[in-house]
């Protein structure tokens, strides 16, 4: 049922952590943590009532409707607990920084934004926190990249800051090819620019990564 996306998330939180999934859908990251004994503190939540209608099925289909608490909140709005982790995931980085406007902020955040992770990373640094982890993984016919953030001070360069500190030469060769396609369209040489960068990434990643 998990898809290798989720996966991925759920691979990124330590065991036992309290965990809040904001934005849950289908419940079907808590489910999995809940089952494979990754946390047995979690809440699902989503701004939906409709959509938490579905999550309550998945919940109910388990039996797990009395372990996972599921709450109807914007954000982190109506929620009193901080958690030690927090998963914020399948949204736009405009979605995720107004979700990101809280004091009720955990130590550790998992993002998978879908867009502007140039505008993501650089939001993230100035709230103090720090990328510990950073995976692009390809599932059915997307890349997703996904970055564990803790509390803590960074320093990323302009390269980081554009493409991260993934290590997945698939993903920018992917890159290249599309920002080719761009310019051969747009003569926009800021794409001749990034493809540059992403050349000199590849080159100092090791052989057999
Ligand atoms: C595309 S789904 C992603 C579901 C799941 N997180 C995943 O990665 O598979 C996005 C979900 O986020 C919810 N959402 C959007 N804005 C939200 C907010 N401000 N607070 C809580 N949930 C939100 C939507 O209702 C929707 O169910």
């Amino acid at each position: 049922m998990i898809t290798k996306r989720l996966k991925t998330i759920a691979d990124l939180i330590p065991k036992d952590s309290s965990v809040i999934d904001i934005g849950t859908d289908h419940a079907y990251l808590p489910i999995y943590l809940y089952q494979n004994n990754i946390s047995k503190d979690i809440t699902a939540t989503d701004v939906s009532q409709n959509v938490l209608k579905s999550s309550l099925n998945n919940l109910t289909k388990y039996n797990l409707n009395n372990k996972i608490s599921l709450v109807l909140a914007d954000g982190f709005k109506n929620i009193g607990k901080i958690y030690d982790v927090a998963v914020i995931a399948g949204m736009g980085t405009s979605t995720i920084k107004k979700i990101l406007d809280t004091k009720k902020l955990p130590e550790i955040l998992i993002i998978q934004s879908n867009n502007d992770h140039y505008e993501l990373r650089k939001y993230m640094q100035d709230l103090g926190y720090k990328i510990t982890k950073e995976v692009v993984i390809k599932d059915g016919k997307h890349y997703y990249v996904i970055i564990k953030y803790e509390r803590g001070s960074d320093n990323l360069s302009e390269s980081e800051l554009l493409f991260g500190k993934s290590q997945n030469k698939e993903y920018f060769k992917y890159l290249i090819e599309q920002f080719n396609y761009i310019h051969s369209k747009s003569q926009d040489k800021q794409y001749l620019n990034y493809i540059n960068i992403l050349q000199s990434i590849i080159e100092k990643i090791p052989e057999n990564y």
